[in-house]
């Protein structure tokens, strides 16, 4: 059966984003046991593919009805027990949210704060972990609010020199399929993130992928973890049941959702992840290059080695602000996300570029369906962008 979704507008905020017809349909498979063997296969399959997209061999995913807050709450729990330091860098909205999930979980949290536009630096990040011994380290890979794009890689370096015992936790909600995430080579402790995003899936799911040594310190932990559903302990022998086709039972998995998980990690998995990064990156320096040359617009990411492949947060033009923009886009069928970090929050508006966007260029000219729009309405509002002396049109 061929299966199109029905016409809708188009959906380029940074998550949930467009997913394709394929997937949609996955989404809409008819019924089958949790514990058959058809969907058995499918999770095991599901579990293999989410490792090859963190390239990673060891890390132990643990993929569950939730968002990705519920990562947060997983990490919290299973990782933190009462008292312990935890060390979160801050370069926007979800480094503050992180914080408060930590502190429910009992974390004394020390905040590195940026400037919005700014990650924390490796040598304030160095300064941090001398000042004090944290358990963990948390990094927003990119955080959405601001379109910044923190360096796992340097940051676990650093974590690694300074403070070896330090496990390192990157919330990767808005980079696990868009951004370039090796979790062994970068000695990662934890990568978490939700269907929504990069992985081009409806919300629903949440995924966790734990390290060996994340996994022994759960294990070997003095106190009981304060969750009953976020435990890995209660996870585990699901997770390796599935994979090694035995289907074991905790809670009901959401079955459509890994169906629908399953055939667009397939899409994922059926090219070298590199392939997927760089198409990511390409379309976002393409983007970027219209944002800033042709419109004169500025972006919220204060140098563009920290801006998001997989979304542009620009700030509006002097004398515009959300009301001239969004609900126009929205008229002509394209929807995009206002401000959400508190210090800027009317002063900019956020395009995201992930998954089918960028990646199905053929049938698919989103990007360009949304350039088309921005350059209209910036038009119809009165814009003109003074430094190349026109007009935008
Ligand atoms: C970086 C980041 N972390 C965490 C979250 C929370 O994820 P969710 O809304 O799926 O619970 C989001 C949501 O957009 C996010 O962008």
């Amino acid at each position: 059966m061929t299966f199109h979704q029905s016409e809708h507008s188009l959906l380029v905020i940074p998550g949930p984003i467009e997913v394709s017809d394929d997937v949609l349909f996955a989404n809409a498979s008819p019924s089958q046991s949790h514990m058959s063997k058809s969907f058995t296969q499918t999770f095991g399959e599901v579990i293999k593919m989410f490792r090859q997209v963190l390239v990673t061999e060891h890390g132990q995913p643990f993929i569950v009805a939730g968002s990705g807050t519920l990562g947060w709450d997983m990490v919290a729990s299973n990782l933190i027990e009462p008292g312990d330091e935890a060390l979160v860098l801050h370069s926007g909205y979800f480094g503050q949210s992180f914080t408060d999930c930590l502190e429910t979980y009992g974390a004394k949290v020390t905040q590195l704060k940026a400037p919005v536009g700014h990650c924390p630096s490796r040598e304030e990040l160095a300064q941090a972990l001398k000042a004090k011994k944290y358990k963990i380290v948390t990094v927003t890979h990119v955080d959405t609010s601001t379109g910044v794009l923190s360096n796992p890689r340097v940051i676990s370096e650093v974590v690694h020199e300074v403070s070896p015992d330090t496990l390192v936790v990157l919330d990767g909600v808005c980079s696990v399929g868009s951004e370039e995430i090796r979790m062994d080579e970068w000695s990662l402790d934890v990568v978490m993130c939700a269907s929504q995003k990069g992985l081009g899936v409806p919300p629903g799911l949440s995924l966790v992928c734990a390290s060996e040594r994340a996994i022994r310190l759960v294990e070997t932990r003095k106190t009981k973890i304060n969750s009953y559903f976020a435990s890995w302990l209660n996870w585990l022998p699901v997770m390796r049941g599935y994979e090694q086709g035995k289907p074991v039972y905790f809670a009901t998995p959401p079955v459509q959702l890994i169906c629908a998980l399953h055939v667009s990690l397939k899409e994922i998995t059926s090219k070298p992840i590199q392939e997927r990064w760089a198409k990511h990156q390409q379309a976002s320096i393409d983007f970027k290059q219209f944002v800033t040359d042709e419109l004169g617009l500025k972006q919220v990411p204060n140098d563009p080695s920290i801006a998001a492949n997989g979304m542009t947060a620009i700030y509006f033009p002097d004398g515009l602000s959300a009301s001239d923009i969004v609900p126009r886009l929205l008229e002509r069928g394209i929807v995009i996300a206002g401000g959400l970090h508190k210090e800027i929050k009317d002063k900019y508006f956020r395009i995201g570029h992930m998954g089918i966007s960028v990646i199905d260029t053929t049938t698919r000219h989103d990007l360009e369906k949304v350039k088309d729009a921005l350059r209209n309405v910036l038009n119809a509002a009165g814009y003109v962008n003074k430094t190349v002396g026109n007009n935008t049109k």
